[in-house]
């Protein structure tokens, strides 16, 4: 039994796996020394599986480096049964049905503080979900989070971290779910997340300054959400590459410039996309009449001008499109009366003729610069609409700022 000597985790380990040790006075004296290592095992404690008795220091240790508990969350977190403390769920894990894992953590709402995450998730081999949503967690996040080989959703969101991107995350190919918005993150975003197999990707309201990558569209995403950071450049035309997927994406309160792509109009499954308060320029490609299930379009505060295209808002499902403060120069039937139904809101225009437009100098005064987009012909092909027989030359957008009102 020389094995009594193995260190001290493996030590655990063989107090509950093997009964006679528990009689072993050998054993008894070892545990007496003090030591810095995680409060110790009480040695009666009957885990019902060997890897929960693995986790149990982690857990122990996490426990003594938490600030604030409002909610008296750890109290329940004493004990061999791991899987009725709250916020951990156990579950068979994939490599052995007959075993119990620690699969799930779910700590959302529980306003616990603690000043890192390091040595705590990345030391429970088994996670596969991870929610903290809504607590006061801090630090960067460890590179060893790369070890969680069955970890599908992490959910870091609205805490207190900083530093740069989790890269991490990019070699951690069972994730399909990723959250860390609300948090401190600095830097850029490296374009390989683009490329990874996610189903959500939440990186707004924390700092990330860079040029949005030319691989976006490459993304298989469902909700892609950039807002509120300070992404600059253009929407990159590869946005129509995710036609068959993205559902949601928010672009919202960036510093994103350029004109829109017209591949924007490819994404034939979006029901919300929000570029609103950019400083985006040039026209609507009328692409945008290709958007069969959108119901919230939002460009609302950009450098927008030209006429709103009218199969744009002929669309169906259209419940809110938001042009406001931009330099939009004219809206057609359809869209007139979508601002009657309160759908349009074109409000700080220079539409001639509509109420609450700008004046006519602040017009003027935008006009007076020249404008252009490049690859002018696009803006006015209707991707989703048969292409018209002849090849007539539409009037280059240069051309929209001598369209005076
Ligand atoms: C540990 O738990 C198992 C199953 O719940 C039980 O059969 C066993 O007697 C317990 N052992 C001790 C030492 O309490
Ligand atoms: C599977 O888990 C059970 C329960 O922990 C354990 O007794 C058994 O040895 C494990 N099997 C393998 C192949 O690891
Ligand atoms: C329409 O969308 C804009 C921009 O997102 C938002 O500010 C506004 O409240 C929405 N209007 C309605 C009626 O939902």
């Amino acid at each position: 039994m020389g094995s009594f000597c193995l260190p001290f985790v493996r030590l655990l380990y063989t107090i509950v796996i093997i009964l006679p040790c528990s009689f072993n006075t050998v054993i008894c004296t070892d545990h007496e020394t003090p030591s810095l290592l995680p409060p110790l095992i009480p040695e009666l404690l009957n885990f019902s599986d060997q890897r929960l008795s693995l986790i149990y220091p982690i857990i122990q240790s996490f426990k003594n480096i938490i600030t604030s508990d409002p909610l008296g969350i750890t109290k329940t977190w004493v004990g061999a049964d791991i899987c009725k403390y709250k916020g951990f769920y156990c579950d068979k894990p994939p490599d052995n049905v007959t075993a119990t894992a620690l699969a799930s953590i779910d700590f959302n709402g529980f306003q616990l503080s603690a000043p890192t995450l390091d040595g705590f998730i990345d030391q429970l081999p088994d996670l596969a979900l991870f929610h903290a949503n809504s607590n006061k967690f801090s630090g960067i996040i460890s590179p060893k989070i790369a070890n969680l080989k069955y970890l599908y959703e992490l959910d870091i969101s609205n805490n207190n971290f900083f530093g740069p991107f989790p890269l991490a995350v990019l070699t951690m190919n069972s994730l399909s779910f990723l959250d860390i918005r609300y948090n401190s993150f600095t830097g850029s975003v490296p374009p390989e997340i683009f490329e990874q197999t996610l189903d959500v990707l939440f990186l707004n309201n924390n700092n990330f300054i860079q040029k949005l990558p030319d691989n976006l569209g490459a993304t298989p995403a469902l909700y892609l959400t950039l807002a509120n950071n300070k992404f600059i450049g253009p929407i990159p035309k590869s946005i129509g590459s995710a036609s068959s997927t993205l559902v949601e994406a928010l672009l919202l309160n960036n510093l994103l410039t350029g004109c829109i792509p017209y591949e924007l109009g490819f994404l034939r499954d979006a029901t919300v996309i929000d570029a609103g308060n950019n400083l985006l320029t040039g026209p609507l490609p009328c692409s945008l009449g290709c958007l069969d299930k959108i119901e919230q379009l939002n460009f609302a505060e950009n450098f927008l001008y030209g006429r709103v295209p009218e199969v744009l808002c002929e669309l169906g499902n259209l419940a809110n499109l938001s042009l406001s403060n931009n330099y939009f120069t004219g809206a057609g039937i359809a869209c007139r009366k979508l601002i009657k139904k309160g759908v349009l809101d074109i409000r700080n225009n220079c539409i001639h003729g509509l109420a609450d437009q700008r004046s006519v100098e602040e017009c003027a005064l935008f006009f007076l610069t020249p404008k252009s987009c490049l690859r002018p012909e696009t803006f006015s092909s209707i991707p989703c609409k048969a292409p018209p027989k002849s090849k007539r030359k539409s009037a280059p957008y240069s051309a929209a700022p001598k369209q005076r009102f």
